[in-house]
């Protein structure tokens, strides 16, 4: 497929550029356009609210002179259903019909993975608002790509941390045998084994975890780092109920993504009743990715994350935000249309001062592409999202809320701000065990009570797996 694309790129690109430079403006005001990709269905069908918050920015966008006053940027998009043989003709579509785009926006990471590693044989600059494979963070393979979702890795740091402040020096794993927990786990043990903590026993299960739960008892295991899925939690807790693996004696720190009431949720693949549940899984450990600006700031659009989310309500009519795909992903689609641009309107004046034009941009180009890495590589502004910021392999730098479950629900004990290193504490974290009880301070900052204030709605509803 790769082969056939390249192989009848040149002649094709230059029809193109010649039709380019025709299309006269009509109104003064040159397009550029946008190529995405929004998953409407599949695993993940985050376009539901993704797209509507992405035109939502490009309205905003095209309305405002001191950005690409000259130009009038317009989204191309299909569904790709998060799949990425469904992205591959799509691709080809966006590639081989006219006009030329001069930025790809995928979401899935399944499709996003696919469109970042061709992008560079057409010297296009990938942006995703919803992919948070760890994968995707490599240079190499993907070498312009960029994402306003964090990587999966992202909490890393974070458990790090944690695990300091608790003096934890031995813990346990168990994990589902996934590329997404694989990846985490590796790079989790590494920056592990740099703060000095081991990992005593290493645990995986590909679909029942009943052996793994036994082994971790029989190996005493009491501080558990546990990666899956929300489905594979339910039968790794009952059997820890069965296993008597929790408790006094034990700590568990949950990977993954999980809905509030996850542990309740009626599933035929186990028989232990919800008490049963309920009492196995009190007590344990958990982070998320703040998604939305806890902070009531006006940033770039001029739009606090309040308004935008009210905006967003009224864009999606009356539709019920949980069962909308996407709405917590929202903000990133929107800042991801701000982060572009921006450094679009970044690149003007190095562009003209080298005799290019942002229109003149074709698939051979690599000076326009290059101006434009550049400009996304020094991406700072903030965002509904939060501050926007990339790291060396493109990926979103954010929070972390830390979460635990007490009493059967989840409460904020503390965030993690990774572009500072700086851990923030509320100083309510409740341990029925003697061991693992930490005695800092409560740190209350002026965010932190903001983020106490935000609506309940907003920061529980748990990311779904991208
Ligand atoms: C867009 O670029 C122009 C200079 O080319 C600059 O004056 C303006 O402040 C930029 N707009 C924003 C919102 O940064
Ligand atoms: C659950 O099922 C297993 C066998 O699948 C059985 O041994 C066990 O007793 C059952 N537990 C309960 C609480 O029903
Ligand atoms: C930003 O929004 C506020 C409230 O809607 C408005 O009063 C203000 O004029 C806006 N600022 C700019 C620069 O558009
Ligand atoms: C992008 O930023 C990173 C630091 O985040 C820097 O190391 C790298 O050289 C920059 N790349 C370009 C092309 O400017
Ligand atoms: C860390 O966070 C606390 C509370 O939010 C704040 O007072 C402190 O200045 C922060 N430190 C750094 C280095 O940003």
């Amino acid at each position: 497929m790769a082969g056939l694309l390249r192989r009848t790129l040149p002649r094709f690109s230059l029809t193109l550029t010649v039709l380019l430079s025709c299309s006269c403006p009509v109104l003064g005001k040159k397009k550029l356009y946008i190529g995405a990709l929004f998953p409407m269905s599949g695993g993940w069908p985050g376009g539901q609210a993704c797209l509507p918050a992405a035109q939502m920015a490009l309205d905003l966008v095209n309305s405002r002179t001191d950005i690409l006053p000259d130009y009038e940027l317009e989204l191309i998009h299909y569904d790709s259903m998060c799949d990425p043989g469904e992205a591959t003709k799509l691709l080809y579509d966006l590639l081989y019909t006219e006009p030329i785009k001069i930025v790809l926006m995928p979401g899935c990471s399944s499709v996003s993975t696919l469109v970042a590693e061709a992008a560079r044989m057409w010297n296009l600059i990938v942006l995703s608002y919803g992919s948070s494979s760890p994968a995707l963070s490599n240079r190499q393979r993907f070498p312009t790509f960029f994402r306003t979702h964090p990587s999966a890795t992202l909490h890393n740091p974070t458990r790090v941390q944690l695990f300091q402040k608790w003096k934890w020096t031995k813990i346990a794993t168990i994990q589902q045998t996934t590329e997404v927990f694989t990846s985490t786990l590796d790079d989790l043990e590494e920056r592990v084994k740099e703060a000095g903590i081991e990992i005593s026993v290493r645990q995986s299960f590909l679909s029942d975890p009943a052996v793994a739960v036994k082994n971790l008892k029989r190996q005493d295991a009491r501080i558990i780092v546990g990666l899956f899925y929300e489905t594979e939690a339910r039968k790794v807790f009952c059997e820890v109920y069965k296993e008597k693996l929790y408790g006094k004696k034990y700590v568990w720190f949950l990977i993954g993504w999980y809905a509030d009431n996850w542990f309740k949720i009626k599933d035929p693949s186990i028989n232990c009743t919800v008490e049963q549940m309920t009492e196995a899984v009190e007590g344990h450990v958990t982070t998320e990715i703040v998604m939305l600006n806890p902070e009531t700031v006006r940033g770039a659009s001029n739009l606090t994350s309040q308004e935008f989310i009210a905006q967003l309500m009224s864009k999606l009519g009356g539709k019920n935000p949980e069962e909308t795909g996407g709405f917590q992903e929202a903000p990133l689609a929107y800042d991801a249309v701000w982060a572009l641009a921006l450094a679009l309107n970044k690149t003007v004046g190095p562009l003209k001062a080298k005799g290019h034009r942002l229109e003149d941009f074709n698939y051979n180009n690599r000076d326009i592409t290059a101006e434009i890495y550049r400009a996304m590589n020094t991406s700072s502004f903030e965002g509904v999202s939060g501050h926007v910021v990339f790291d060396a392999q493109g990926s979103r730098m954010a929070w972390t809320l830390i979460e635990q479950l007490q009493g059967g629900s989840y409460k904020k004990i503390g965030y993690y701000d990774s572009t500072k290193g700086n851990l923030s504490w509320y100083g309510n974290d409740k341990w029925i065990g003697e061991a693992y009880s930490s005695s800092s301070p409560p740190s209350f900052s002026l965010s932190l009570s903001l983020l106490l204030l935000l609506p309940a709605v907003l920061l529980q509803l748990h990311p779904l797996p991208l």
